[in-house]
C-alpha cells in the first residue's frame, strides 16, 4: 500500500493534490511520500524484530538528504557503495557505526574517508580489496571490521542486469573459496572478521532464490567457526521486489521475507543486517510529467511528455515497466485510447510505454509515473542538457522541495572554456 491516491478525483500524495505542487515547482518532478517511507522501512523492522538485526537501507535507491534523514530517524543504517553516498549519510546525521560500505570496486581513498569517520564494517568482494583495506588501516593504526561477501551461485530469477548471485557475475567471491579467502582475512593485522555478506539481486519476487543462498550461508557460518573465525554478524543483502504493476500478483511481503530469514538463520546466534532499498523507496515515490503534444503517427498515437530517460531511465534501460495514471481521475467506464508514451530526447529508447490503455488525454494534462521513488532521480543525468528535476517531499498535508530545479547559470558554469580557446 502507498499513499498516492485519488481524493475527489485528483490524484494526491498523501493529503495533497499532486496538480498543487506541480503549479507550485512545474514539471516534471519526483514527489515522495513520507507516511509511505516510514511504512515500509516499519515494516523490515517489524519483521526481523524476533532477532537482534539492522535494517541497513541501501541508498542507491534514493539518497535524497531528505530521505535519508527521515529514515535515520527512524533508526535505519545505510548501506553505502562509494565515497559520495558515505558523505550523504554522515550529513544525514548517520552515525558511523550504522553504516556498512558495500561495492567491488572501493578505492584506498573511499576506504580511509570510512575508517576516519567512522564504519560499521566493509562487505570485502575480494583479496586485492582486503589486501589494500588492510594497508589502509595499519597505515592509520586501526582495524577494519569486514565481512566477505560471497557470491553463492544462485540464480535470482531476475532481470539480466540486476542479476548478482551467479558464478558469472562480478560480485563477490566464489561460496566455493570462502574458506581459502577466510584464512587470508585472518592473517591480516589490520582486518577484524566479523561475518559474511551475501547479495543475490534485485527485484527478486519470489522467496525460493534468497532462501537457497541464505540455507548456504548457514552452512557457510557452521564451517567457518569450526576453522576458528568469529561469525557474529550475517549482511543478507537487499533484492526484495515490489509490485510494478498494479494488475499483477503481488510479491512477497516483508514479513514473509523476514519469517523466512528467521527460520533458516534465526537460530545461528548471529545478528541480521538486510539492505533493502528498492522496497523502501520505490512505491513511495511518484514522477509527474505534462503531456506536451498528443501526435498522431500512421499507426500509433504518441503522447509526447515533458519527462525524458534522461529523467527516469528505468524503462529504456530495462525495458521496465511503470504504471501511468493521470491526475485527473478518469470517469469510471472512459473509453480508453492506446498511447505511446514518449520524452522529447532524438533517441527511439525514449520510450516509458507502448500502446498503454489511458483514458483520453491532451496537451496541458498532467500524468504519473508510478513506482518511481527508487532509481529514479539518483539514475538520472542532464543528457539533451535537461537539467535534473526536482524532488518533493510530502507529509501529510505539507510539502518541501528537498532538491530544487537547478539554473541553466548553475548548469552552465560548471563548466570551463580554457583561455587557449
Ligand atoms: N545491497 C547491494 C549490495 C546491492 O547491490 C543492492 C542493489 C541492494 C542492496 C539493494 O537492492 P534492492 O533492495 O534495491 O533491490 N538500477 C536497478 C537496480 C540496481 C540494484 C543494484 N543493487 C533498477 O533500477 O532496477
Amino acid at each position: 500500500m502507498d499513499h498516492f491516491l485519488y481524493k475527489s478525483g485528483q490524484l494526491h500524495a498523501e493529503d495533497v493534490p499532486l496538480a498543487e505542487i506541480a503549479a507550485s515547482v512545474g514539471t516534471p518532478f519526483y514527489c515522495y511520500s513520507a507516511a509511505t517511507l516510514t511504512r515500509h522501512f516499519r515494516l523490515f523492522d517489524e519483521a526481523l524484530a524476533g532477532v537482534d538485526h539492522l535494517v541497513c537501507y541501501a541508498m542507491k535507491a534514493n539518497s535524497n538528504l531528505a530521505v535519508l534523514k527521515l529514515l535515520a530517524d527512524l533508526g535505519a543504517g545505510m548501506d553505502v557503495v562509494s565515497g559520495g553516498e558515505y558523505r550523504r549519510a554522515r550529513a544525514a546525521g548517520v552515525p558511523g557505526e550504522r553504516i556498512v560500505f558495500s561495492g567491488v570496486g572501493k578505492t584506498r581513498d573511499e576506504m580511509r574517508l570510512a575508517l576516519e569517520g567512522g564504519i560499521r564494517q566493509f562487505n570485502v568482494e575480494s583479496e586485492p580489496e582486503m589486501e589494500a583495506l588492510n594497508d589502509v588501516a595499519l597505515a592509520l593504526g586501526t582495524v577494519a571490521p569486514i565481512t566477505v561477501r560471497v557470491n553463492p551461485d544462485v540464480d535470482a530469477k531476475t532481470h539480466e542486469k540486476i542479476a548478482t548471485g551467479r558464478k558469472e557475475d562480478k560480485f563477490g567471491i566464489p561460496i566455493s573459496r570462502a574458506r581459502e579467502v577466510y584464512a587470508h582475512a585472518a592473517r591480516l593485522p589490520g582486518l577484524k572478521v566479523i561475518g559474511i555478506d551475501v547479495h543475490i539481486g534485485s527485484q527478486l519476487t519470489d522467496l525460493a532464490p534468497f532462501e537457497a543462498a541464505y540455507a548456504k550461508v548457514a552452512d557457510l557460518t557452521a564451517q567457518l567457526r569450526a576453522d576458528g573465525h568469529e561469525i557474529s554478524r550475517l549482511d543478507l543483502g537487499g533484492g526484495l521486489g515490489i509490485p510494478y504493476e498494479r494488475s499483477n500478483a503481488d510479491p512477497p511481503l516483508p514479513s514473509d521475507y523476514g519469517a523466512m530469514v528467521q527460520r533458516v538463520l534465526g537460530d545461528l546466534g548471529c545478528e541480521i543486517e538486510i539492505e533493502p532499498g528498492r522496497l523502501i523507496a520505490g512505491n513511495a515515490g511518484v514522477l509527474v510529467t505534462e503531456v506536451i503534444y498528443l501526435k498522431e503517427g500512421e499507426e500509433r498515437e504518441f503522447l509526447i511528455v515533458d519527462a525524458a530517460m534522461n529523467d527516469l531511465v528505468r524503462p529504456a534501460m530495462y525495458g521496465a515497466h511503470h504504471d501511468i495514471v493521470p491526475l485527473d481521475e478518469a470517469a469510471p467506464g472512459a473509453e480508453t485510447h492506446l498511447y505511446d508514451i514518449v520524452g522529447p530526447v532524438c533517441e527511439s529508447g525514449d520510450t516509458f510505454a507502448k500502446r498503454r490503455a489511458l483514458s483520453a488525454l491532451a496537451a496541458g494534462d498532467l500524468i504519473a509515473f508510478r513506482s518511481a521513488g527508487a532509481y529514479g532521480a539518483v539514475m538520472a543525468s542532464e543528457y539533451n542538457s535537461r537539467p535534473l528535476i526536482p524532488e518533493v517531499l510530502v507529509s501529510g498535508d505539507q510539502f518541501a522541495v528537498i532538491r530544487a530545479r537547478p539554473t541553466f547559470d548553475e548548469m552552465l558554469n560548471r563548466d570551463t572554456i580554457p583561455e587557449w580557446l
